[in-house]
Order: C-alpha cells, then structure tokens, then sequence
C-alpha cells in the first residue's frame, strides 16, 4: 500500500506533435485530480511548429525534463532516449509510465519502464497494420510486449491484443483521446474564426499532410503523389508540409513545381487550432498520418489515405476513409469519384466516428485510479511456484457469465467465440453456447 497522504506519480513520456495533442487531454485530467506527474519529452520533434506552438496552444506546462534527442537514424535516436529516459526515471521514480502511439519514444519509454518493473499503460494500445516495414508497427508491437495497462480506442484493436494472447483483464476500451482534444480544442478554434486563410468560396478545398517515411523517402512514389496534386487543379489544395516532407521534396527536385502551382498552397506546419479549423472547412481530406485519419471521421470530413494498409481499419469499415496507396491514378480518380458523386459523399461525410465520444481521458484515469487504489500498480516477482499454464478451446453449457465461469474453474476466459466470430470477454458477457479459450494452471 502507498503510505498515506503519498500521492501516486505518474511519468508523462511524449516526443513529436501527435503525442502532445493526444496525451494533451490526460495531462489536464490529471491536474484538475491534482495527481503529481512529470513530463519527459524526448525531444525527436523539436522545431517550434512541431512541438512548442502545441504547448503555448494547449496551455500545458512546460516539459519537466526535455532529453533533446533531436533527429538521427532509428537506433541513434532510440538508443539515446532508451539511455536518457532510463535516468529520468530512475530519479523520479514514477508509479506508472504512459505512452501514447507508436512513435520511438513509446518504444523506448515503454521498454525501460518494463525493465525498471514499473508498469506501462499504453494509451492507444493494440492498433496494428500488420506491415512490419512500417517503423511504427515494430515500435507498437514491442511497446505492447512492454505493457501493463493496455488503453485501446476500439474493440477492433483490443481483438487484436487477445490474439497476441494479451490477459483480457489488463485492456480497456476507452475510445481515443484524440476525440477529447478534437471536440475541446475546435471549440475554441471556432471563437477565432479568423484563425483561417481566405480561400475563394467557389472553389473546393482539399487539405493534404503527408509524411510517413514509406512515402516520402522514395522519390517515385512522392512523384507519383506530387503529379496527382498537380493534375487537381480546379481544387485549391492547402498543403501544412511536415519537416520530414520538405526536405525531401526540395532533395527530389519536386518543391518547385509544387510552389509553383497556382492552386497548392504550401505552407510551414500549422498550429492545432488552425489546422482543426482548415479540416473541418475543407470538403476533402488527403493523408498519410494517423491522427488525421481519426480526426477526420470525427469531424465528418471525407478521408482519402495515401496507403496500402492502415492500423485504423475501423474508419474504412465506418465508411469514412479509403486507402488508395502512391499511385497518381488511383488518387486522381479516388478524388473525382468522391466529390463528383453525391451520395458518396454524403455516405462518407456520415460514417460514425469509432474512436468514443470525448470521455477517453477521464475513463483512462477514472481506471488508474482504481487500480492505484487497490494496490495494482506493482509489478513484483511471484514469491510462490506459479505452476504450468494450459490453454484449451472448450465449449460452455452452463448459464454463466465470464466472472463467475473463472472463479468456478480457476481459469481466466481468454477469448469467447459467438458462432465463429470473436467477443470481448468481458465480466458480465453469458458464455453459454459459446466457444472460450481457457487459460489456468489447473485444467
Ligand atoms: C515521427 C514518428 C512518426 C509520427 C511522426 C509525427 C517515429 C519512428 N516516427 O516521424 O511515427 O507519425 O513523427 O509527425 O518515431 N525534422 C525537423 N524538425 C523537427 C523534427 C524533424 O526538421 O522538429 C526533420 C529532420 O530532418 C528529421 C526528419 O524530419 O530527420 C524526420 O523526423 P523524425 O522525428 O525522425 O520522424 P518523423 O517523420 O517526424
Ligand atoms: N496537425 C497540426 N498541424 C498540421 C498538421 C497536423 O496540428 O499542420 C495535427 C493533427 O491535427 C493531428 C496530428 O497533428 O492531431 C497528427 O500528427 P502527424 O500527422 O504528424 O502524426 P501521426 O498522427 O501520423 O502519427
């Protein structure tokens, strides 16, 4: 137990624009519960666009520690911010480590924190692309070895985790925070209307972010999208362009021609409530990145992604978004398919938002406390002879529900089949008639 009057600390560990805008509505949270934290930033996003304008525009406190990685190939930079989380951690000794996403900082906090047998809630855990070229999805899937407490947005990736063969007792679907700071944060863009630039009412507005390393490190398929980009030229295109993104469209020889293109504005990365003001005005949105892809269907804008796969699979099943991949035709087309064609684009516009309904932070800390409060958040070496684990697929007759099946049996319901298709196996779920896969040390 904690002594009392000794408050639990939590470690806050962000490192680039869309974990601060994510972990934005936990930090508030755990202020207005006066819950004593710290905030470690890697450092990876370190130009004022990308990282300081969030600060100053979600009125969060300045990072506690700032480890200053700055750019660098994947293991320079990983291995930096493994060695300098692990000392920020080691002298602040935190009760819980969170991390948000996929980035390398999720990997790297998650990983040290596991290792210091402090526990890991990932906030967006289990999202998976199933595309291990992606960099994102290695630092996921190893984050997610790494982690405790598992914070999912949606059923579709909590599935995912029982899979791995994760305890359905240690993942909660909250919904995505990134809906909390979307609803907060274009509340207020809206009093600043004038936040926008003046774009000609006439025309269609297409707001396009690009900058996954798939695309923009390979000069042909960021080609392929730039000759795209140019062919749409009754639509004004405003393009936010990301660090990574500029530097390589100016080594490939492709800035100019964009530049000089009369219906694409290209402009330096805008700030969040700008940027929530221009998507929710635009008629279509064109990306790469995956917060874009949530914000999107959260603010019924069409989404049209610049992949071949996506860890958001829930927002093409809404019927949202729709993954195209790099080739300039099948952007081209997908483009004039979705604004020429009404009914279309009233079906996407009003595809239902998946990731909840604004309350994923305060259901996040609503659960840490709990668990806080029932002793929970230690991770300590078994001091008993554990025995050996069995899992079997057995077929339940009786009238039961998941508690009361696992205290019959001394096993935990580690996935329930409903004729052939997989249910949460939560508390209360009535298992009778149905198939479970079964985990103890004395089936
Ligand atoms: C990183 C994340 C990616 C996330 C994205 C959010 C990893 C592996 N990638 O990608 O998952 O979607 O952030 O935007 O963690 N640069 C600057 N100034 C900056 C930051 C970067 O000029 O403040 C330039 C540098 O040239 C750098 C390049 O952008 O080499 C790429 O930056 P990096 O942080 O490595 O990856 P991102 O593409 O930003
Ligand atoms: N964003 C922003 N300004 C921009 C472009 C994006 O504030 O010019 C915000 C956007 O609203 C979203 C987040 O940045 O919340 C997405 O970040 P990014 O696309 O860099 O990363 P990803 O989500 O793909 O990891």
């Amino acid at each position: 137990m904690y002594d009392l009057g000794v408050k639990m600390k939590i470690a806050f560990i962000i490192g680039t624009r869309p974990e601060i805008i994510k972990m934005s509505p936990l930090i508030d949270e755990v202020q207005q519960r006066d819950i004593n934290y710290v905030l470690i930033h890697t450092g990876q996003h370190y130009d004022h666009e990308m990282s300081q304008q969030f600060f100053m525009e979600l009125e969060l406190e300045k990072p506690h520690y700032n480890i200053g990685v700055g750019s660098g190939a994947h293991g320079e930079q990983t291995s930096m911010m493994i060695s300098r989380i692990e000392d920020v951690i080691l002298k602040e000794q935190p009760d819980l480590v969170l991390v948000e996403g996929d980035t390398n900082a999720v990997l790297a906090g998650a990983l040290v924190a596991a290792k210091l047998h402090i526990p890991v809630g990932h906030v967006e855990a289990g999202l998976r692309s199933y595309d291990k070229t992606m960099p994102e999805e290695i630092n996921r899937m190893v984050a997610d070895v790494c982690t405790h407490l598992f914070f999912v947005p949606t059923l579709t990736a909590a599935t995912n985790l029982l899979f791995e063969g994760v305890n359905p007792k240690n993942i909660f679907v909250t919904g995505n925070t990134v809906v909390d700071a979307c609803q907060r944060n274009l509340k207020i863009a809206r009093k600043h209307s004038d936040l926008v630039m003046d774009v000609d009412p006439e025309r269609k507005v297409l707001t396009l972010t690009l900058h996954r390393a798939e695309n923009v490190d390979h000069p042909k398929k960021l080609g392929q999208i730039v000759n795209a980009l140019l062919e749409l030229e009754d639509l004004t295109i405003i393009f936010p362009v990301h660090p990574r993104t500029t530097k390589n469209l100016q080594e490939f020889g492709l800035y100019e021609k964009l530049q000089k293109a009369p219906h694409i504005n290209i402009i330096k990365p805008m700030g969040y409530l700008e940027f929530l003001l221009l998507l929710s005005r635009s008629q279509l949105v064109v990306t790469d990145s995956g917060g874009i892809q949530e914000e999107a269907i959260t603010l019924n804008v069409p989404c049209i992604t610049l992949r071949y796969n996506t860890e958001r699979p829930e927002t093409v099943e809404a019927g949202g978004n729709i993954l195209v991949g790099t080739s300039q035709e099948r952007i081209v087309g997908s483009v004039r398919n979705i604004l020429g064609d009404e009914d279309l684009y009233r079906s996407m516009k009003g595809a239902p938002n998946p990731y909840g309904d604004g309350t994923a932070s305060i259901k996040i800390l609503d659960i840490i406390s709990e668990i806080e409060s029932n002793d929970g958040l230690k991770i300590e070496p078994p001091d008993f002879i554990t025995g050996v684990t069995t899992t079997k697929l057995v077929r339940v007759d009786e009238n039961v529900n998941v508690s009361e099946f696992e205290e019959k049996y001394s096993a935990i319901v580690k996935m329930a089949f409903n004729d052939g298709e997989v249910v949460f196996p939560e508390s209360e779920l009535n298992l009778k008639d149905k198939m479970v896969l079964i985990s103890g040390t004395e089936l």
